[in-house]
């Protein structure tokens, strides 16, 4: 048996991916059907056809910066389906790992325009469908950087530390009319946000950093994933407006860097 029955619809951001690609593979598997959203239409694609059952999900494309590109791909979601049961809001940037003083003001807005706003914008436009269906799960991809300094830059933090926020915020609001809201802070995670094709000058090496955690390794996409599946599920039903922590011990071993 599945966890999900075949007409229950997920909406997965950033699907082209690292931990959204491996979401898509993981509710499918699950018996979902599942729309695969991300900026990069053609990576967004990639996942889906590299699925088992294709035809148990949708490649869209979306900006989730942006309040038009994200009403159109809900739109076309809802002609896809007809319902939206989950929405793993989980398309994010990393910063340049600037500390206040350095960072320029552009870099700041469209880290925050995609990793906070962005969750906004995709919650405040499947929230209506949920209220018609009389329920729903969000599950907000956070990060150890909603709960610490130095897991990104300045505008990653104050974003990541926003997402936390926004997840209590809706649960306030919706939890009563059927809708969860939680989300998950991963700590370090080979994706391809952490090991960029072509390598990055701004990210830090944090091997020695992931060789002293007590789990003294990377975090795999797929352990992100199956923690979002456990939590659209029915037996996550008592867990609301939780920040579900996966970070091999990252923070309860963490270091004063100073
Ligand atoms: N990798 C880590 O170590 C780590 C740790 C903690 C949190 N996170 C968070 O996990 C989430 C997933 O990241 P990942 O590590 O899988 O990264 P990734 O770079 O592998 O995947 C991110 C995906 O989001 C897409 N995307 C970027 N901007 C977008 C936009 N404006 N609209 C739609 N899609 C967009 C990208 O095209 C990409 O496919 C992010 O929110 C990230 O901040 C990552």
């Amino acid at each position: 048996m599945t966890t999900f029955n075949e007409d229950s619809v997920v909406i997965v951001t950033g699907a082209g991916s690292g931990m959204g690609a491996a979401m898509v593979r993981e509710f499918v598997a699950e018996g979902a059907r599942v729309a695969a959203l991300d900026i990069n239409l053609t990576s967004a694609r990639r996942t889906v056809d590299e699925l088992d059952n294709p035809d148990r999900a949708v490649a869209v494309k979306v900006d989730v910066a942006d309040p038009e590109s994200v009403q159109a791909s809900i739109d076309q979601v809802r002609t896809w389906a007809g319902r939206i049961d989950v929405l793993c809001n989980n398309a994010g940037i990393i910063d340049s790992f600037q500390p206040a003083h350095e960072i320029s003001l552009a870099e700041w807005d469209r880290t925050i325009a995609v990793n906070l706003t962005g969750p906004f914008l995709m919650a405040r436009a499947v929230i209506p469908q949920m209220l018609e269906q009389s329920g729903g799960a969000i599950i907000n991809t956070a990060s150890i950087a909603s709960l610490s300094a130095a897991g990104g830059g300045t505008a990653y933090t104050a974003a990541k530390h926003g997402v936390l926020g926004l997840t209590r915020q809706l649960t306030f609001d919706y939890g009563r009319r059927g809708i969860r809201v939680n989300a998950i802070c991963p700590g370090a995670t080979l994706t391809g946000l952490t090991m960029p094709d072509g390598g990055s000058d701004t990210l830090p090496d944090n091997e020695d950093e992931i060789a002293r955690t007590p789990a003294g390794r990377w975090c795999q996409p797929r352990e992100i994933a199956r923690l979002a599946v456990y939590l659209a599920s029915k037996d996550a039903d008592f867990i609301h407006g939780a920040a579900m922590v996966i970070d091999g011990g990252w923070l309860t071993a963490a270091r004063n860097p100073i």
